[in-house]
Order: structure tokens, then sequence, then C-alpha cells
């Protein structure tokens, strides 16, 4: 196995693992909201669970963000170069992380549950910004390089 081939594996592994962990959380909040929104005991309940599952899944999503960026910025060194596509990949993926960042901070962390469904749709939006910024980094990967 030669060193590119081992940056793209880590590049895409990690890519899938970040991506992956995304959609678990979409699938896991849509599970929960009939509780979180609904009663005061219930929605107690399965917000530890909420923040149970959240704890491990920035663990793994770290680790793959880290990975997806570190191996990105090799293979830009040592074998793609400089390009502007790469340059607007570094551009995209910071700016997604300061959208996503940013969100929590001001619409998710004050939601204390239960909460209306309203207010709920806040979870919803997070991941219209996050998939969103994954299908423009994707775009610019594969058709504008
Ligand atoms: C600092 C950020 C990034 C840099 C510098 C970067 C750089 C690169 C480079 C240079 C390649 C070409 C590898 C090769 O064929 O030798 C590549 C491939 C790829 N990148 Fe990134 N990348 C970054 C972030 C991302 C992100 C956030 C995603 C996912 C949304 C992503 C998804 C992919 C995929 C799927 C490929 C494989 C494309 C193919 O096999 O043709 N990258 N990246």
């Amino acid at each position: 196995m030669n060193f590119h081939a081992l940056l793209r594996f880590t590049h895409i592994t990690g890519f899938a693992a970040w991506f992956g962990t995304i959609f678990a959380t979409l699938f896991l909040l849509k599970t929960l909201e009939p509780g979180l929104t609904g009663e005061q005991k219930q929605a107690e309940e399965h917000s530890l669970l909420l923040r149970r599952f959240i704890k491990l899944e920035t663990k793994v999503a770290d680790v793959a963000v880290i990975s997806v960026l570190f191996s990105g910025l090799l293979l830009a060194h040592f074998y793609e170069g400089w390009k502007p596509w790469v340059f607007a990949k570094i551009g995209l993926m910071i700016l997604q992380i300061a959208l996503t960042i940013g969100y929590i901070i001001k619409a998710i962390q004050p939601i204390a549950y239960p909460c209306d469904a309203a207010k709920y749709r806040a979870w919803y939006k997070l991941f219209a910004i996050s998939f969103s910024m994954f299908g423009v980094v994707l775009l610019v990967t594969f058709f504008l390089r």
C-alpha cells in the first residue's frame, strides 16, 4: 500500500464516518421527538439519552473531521497541488464548521425539554445546513476539479 492510497483511504473513510454520524443523529432526533416534545417525565429521560448519544457521537465526529482535514491537506501538498478547487474546499469546510457551531450555540443549546414542535424544528434546520454544506463540498470535489 502506498502513501497516496493510505491518504485517500483516510480521507474518504473519515468523510464517511463524519457523514454517517450526522445521519445517525438525525434518526435519533426523529425517534426521540415525541418524548422531547411531550410530557415532563419522558422529556427528562429522553434528553438524558440524547445527551449521552451526543457525547459518543462528538468523539467519533471530532476524530473524523480532523482525519478529513489533515489527510486532505496532505493530499493537496504531496499529490494534487494547491489548485483553486482545493482552496474552495478548505474555505467551504471552515464555513461548514463555523455555521454549524454558530447555529448550535444560537438555536440548539438554549432549548429546554420538553419544548414545542416549532422550537424542535431548529434541530432539522441544523441538519439542513449540515447536509447542504456536505452537498456543496461533494459537488466541488467531483464536478469542479
Ligand atoms: C481541508 C479540507 C479538504 C481538503 C484540502 C481536501 C483535499 C482533497 C484532495 C486533494 C483530494 C484528491 C485526492 C486524490 O485523488 O489524490 C480529495 C478527494 C476527496 N475529498 Fe477532499 N478535501 C477536503 C475536505 C473534504 C470534505 C469536507 C469532504 C466531504 C464532504 C471531502 C471529500 C472528498 C472525497 C469524497 C474525495 C475523493 C474524490 C475522488 O476519489 O475522486 N473532502 N480531497
